[in-house]
Parts: structure tokens; C-alpha cells; sequence
């Protein structure tokens, strides 16, 4: 069960102050539950771990089964909230070197995401990547007008029917979208491509729950069940406990202090290399959330302890800006025991009979010690395993602690006009119509 930890931050946020925070951060979270705060449109993923619909939730495992029999390759098209979760997902449930293991080890096709930036040289290497494979294109996008995407999109539904033809192709698309409106869902009805709906009132960020996230997931062999279990089991425990017993409404109230005492980033921290892509999740879940009106902690990750050795130095001892939030995952499911060796030329011994994994646990509990020591707060998230069910705790934790640390400093968690500012740009540089005056003001500058 997923636990959050303060013991070893007590100097930086005693139960004192926790406890006056109490009142605030419950308003908080009667804010969110009674749907009366700002962007109230969007709160369907709290239910939604409980409350989904069961028949779209069988045609994803359907479509997973059938691109797992005709597909060597699943192209995931999206960006933003309609990629970072499935693949924060796939990277932490599956092997390391998923795509490089052989397809009868595999067991599902490799998994190329792609429409999440706007490179060239990406687009043309996957190209090559498909040379002679089967290949099936899961387009995800919410509006279904976001540019990465509907670039890639357009450059591999090409490849897809010069492959098979159109109606063939069109077999192999499946597309997540709106219920009733955009591009995508007209092309959608108009090509009869497999269909797959993101809530009205599910934000992308918050999306991952939904066919969004479950549909590429499913694809890899994971068991999606699971993971909405695991998900809702977190919602019935955040509902119900106390502010004490609450481990999101802590986490929410832990950072707040922290922001409050000048803290300005937090640092979400990890000791497994597959736990990457969750940190990029939770960095657009807290950053598109909370940062605006110029307010809000600056989301940060590191992969330790591979970053240890680069930007450990500043942890430690630059620039006192940042807190760190650790992942501790208890058990690692796999173990190697190092051995002794006759000649102990590279002073090892030491450590025979221990695991790897000790040995990260001791990195680990060493690191939070001495950035402690160094007024580096460490608060600790532990879970128990790598598993789906866990998983699917910690996507409900983050995103309830989201809202809540939210609200609790003022600001709509559910919009991102921040981010709508670059694309008017990129539109009036582009030339794209409705966009003429802003490229003659941008022309002058
Ligand atoms: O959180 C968000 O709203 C964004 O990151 C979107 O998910 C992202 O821009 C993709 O949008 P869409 O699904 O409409 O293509």
C-alpha cells in the first residue's frame, strides 16, 4: 500500500505545522470534491477508476488482442496528456529493453511513440524502423488539431495505406478522440477507423485512465484490470480517510509548506531507470496544473543515481531553490547476488552475497541523509512493487494531490492558457489562415 513519508523531513515541516495546515488543505479537497471550484468542467477523473464505461473498456482489450495478432509494430501517436501516460506506464510495467527482445519472448509488438515533437530526423528513422513490419497506428488527440501529431499522423496513415491500401489501413487505425467534434473524429466516421473516447470532462493529464492511456497499454500485455483496480482502490482510501491517514492530502500540504518557505521546484526523484517516463507524466500533471498566475513550484526529475553523478553536486550544495519527492519502490521484483571472487582486485568483496539491489537501497537511504543534512527536504512516496495495481495507486495519488495542491494555492487546476501561447505563434509564422494580423505584429518585433 502506497505511503507517504515525512519522518525524514521533520526538520524542515514539523507536525506543528502540518496540523495548522489542516484546515486549509481539507477546504482544499471539499473545493475539488464538491465540483464548485474553478474548472469544475473537469473532474471526471475522479470517479473514473470506478465509474467507466465497461464497453469501451472491452473493446480495448478486443483491439489490443487483434494489433497483437496482426501488428510486429504499434505506432502511438499523441503528445502531451495523450502520450506521457501510457508511456510513463508501458516503461514502468514492462521489460527494459521491451522493443529489443524477440517477438515470442515479447509476446505483443514493439512500440514506437511518435507526433511528439516535430523532427524530421525522428520521423524518417521510425520510417525506417517499419521497413518490412507489420504496423497498426493508435492516433491519440483529444481536440484532434494538435500539430505534432496530426504531422505524424499524416507522414505514417501514408505509409499505412501505400502498405495495405486504404481500406486495409483503415482497418489498422484506431483513433482516440472526442465523443462528437474535431478533425480526427470526422476523418474517424468518414474512414470507419475503430473509435475510442476521451471524456468531455477528462483533461489530457488526467487522461490516462481512460482509453487514452488503457488502449497502448493493453497493446503491451498488461493487465488494464489491474490497473484500474489499483486505482480505485486509491480513490476509496483518499475519499474516505482522515487528514492524518491521507496520504495525498499530506503530500498536498507537505509541498504547499514547502512552497511557502521560498522552495521554489520540487524534485521528483527515482532509483529505477523505468520509473522515467512517470516522472515526465507528473511533471506536466503538477507543472500545467499549478503553474500560472505566476505562482506554483517548478516540477523537476532526476533518475538516480545515474544523475547523482551530474546533478547531485547541486542538490547537495547549490542554490538552496528545491525540495525532493522520492519514489521508493520496496521490493524489486528482480535480484542478482553478486559473488565473491578469488582475487578481489577491484575491492569488492565486500559486498558478496549482498543483492543489487541493497546496494541501491543503500544509495538511496544514504542520498536522503545527506541532502537532509545538506536542508535538502526529502519527503518519501513508497510503494510496495512495480506491479499494475500499484501503478494504478500512484497515478490516482498524484493526480488527487494535484488537485488539492491547487486549489490550495489559489489557482484553476484544470486549464492551460499558458500553453495555447506558443502554438498562435507557430500559426502566424506558419502562415496558417486566421493567423494574418498576429504574423504581421510578429514580423515587426
Ligand atoms: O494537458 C493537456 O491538455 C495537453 O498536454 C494536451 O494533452 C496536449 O496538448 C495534446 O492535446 P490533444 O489531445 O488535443 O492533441
Amino acid at each position: 500500500m502506497l505511503q507517504f513519508d515525512l519522518s525524514k523531513a521533520r526538520k524542515f515541516v514539523s507536525e506543528e505545522e502540518m496540523e495548522n495546515f489542516k484546515s486549509q488543505t481539507l477546504a482544499a479537497r471539499d473545493t475539488l470534491l464538491s465540483g464548485k471550484g474553478a474548472g469544475n468542467d473537469f473532474l471526471g477523473w475522479i470517479s473514473l477508476p470506478a465509474d467507466y464505461d465497461k464497453g469501451e473498456f472491452q473493446r480495448i482489450q478486443k483491439a489490443a488482442k487483434k494489433i497483437q495478432e496482426d501488428s510486429d509494430v504499434l505506432l502511438v501517436i499523441g503528445i502531451g496528456g495523450s502520450y506521457l501516460g501510457a508511456r510513463a506506464a508501458n516503461e514502468f510495467l514492462n521489460h527494459s529493453f521491451y522493443n529489443e527482445l524477440k517477438k515470442e519472448d515479447r509476446k505483443a509488438p514493439e512500440i514506437y511513440y511518435v507526433g511528439n515533437n516535430i523532427s524530421s530526423k525522428y520521423i524518417l528513422h521510425l520510417q525506417d524502423v517499419l521497413k518490412g513490419k507489420d504496423f497498426s497506428i493508435n492516433i491519440i488527440s483529444k481536440s484532434g488539431t494538435t500539430t505534432e501529431p496530426a504531422i505524424a499522423f499524416r507522414v505514417f496513415k501514408g505509409l499505412l495505406e501505400e502498405k495495405y491500401g486504404k481500406d486495409e489501413a483503415a482497418k489498422r487505425i484506431y483513433a482516440t478522440t472526442d465523443r462528437a467534434k474535431g478533425a480526427l473524429k470526422n476523418l474517424a466516421d468518414e474512414m470507419h477507423y475503430e473509435e475510442f473516447v476521451v471524456p468531455d470532462d477528462i483533461g489530457g493529464r488526467f487522461s490516462v485512465l481512460t482509453a487514452v492511456g488503457l488502449l497502448p497499454i493493453a497493446v503491451t500485455g498488461v493487465n488494464i484490470q489491474e490497473l484500474m483496480d489499483g486505482a480505485n482502490a486509491m480513490r476509496e482510501r483518499l475519499l474516505s480517510a482522515d487528514y492524518k491517514e491521507n496520504p495525498a492530502l499530506q503530500y498536498a500540504a507537505a509541498r504547499n509548506i514547502m512552497l511557502r518557505k521560498n522552495k521554489k521546484i520540487e524534485i521528483l526523484v527515482n532509483y529505477e531507470p523505468s520509473c522515467h517516463y512517470l516522472s515526465e507524466w507528473w511533471k506536466q500533471l503538477m507543472g500545467e496544473s499549478e503553474g500560472k498566475d505566476h505562482r506554483g513550484l517548478f516540477p523537476s526529475s532526476v533518475d538516480f543515481t545515474t544523475d547523482l553523478h551530474s546533478l547531485g553536486q547541486f542538490i547537495q550544495e547549490g542554490s538552496p531553490l528545491h525540495f525532493e519527492t522520492v519514489l521508493e519502490i520496496e521490493k524489486s521484483k528482480e535480484e542478482i547476488v553478486l559473488e565473491k571472487e578469488a582475487i578481489d582486485t577491484d575491492g569488492m568483496n565486500y559486498l558478496a552475497g549482498k543483492t543489487v539491489d541493497f546496494v541501491n537501497k543503500a544509495a538511496m537511504k544514504g542520498t536522503i541523509l545527506a541532502h537532509s543534512d545538506g536542508d535538502v527536504p526529502n519527503f518519501i512516496v513508497k510503494i510496495d512493487e512495480q506491479s499494475a495495481g500499484t501503478l494504478g495507486e500512484v497515478f490516482y495519488f498524484f493526480e488527487f494531490a494535484c488537485g488539492v495542491s491547487a486549489y490550495l494555492n489559489g489557482v484553476n487546476p484544470f486549464n492551460q492558457p499558458g500553453v495555447e501561447s506558443y502554438k498562435r505563434n507557430m500559426f502566424a509564422l506558419l502562415g496558417k489562415p486566421g493567423y494574418e494580423e498576429l504574423a504581421k505584429e510578429l514580423a515587426n518585433k
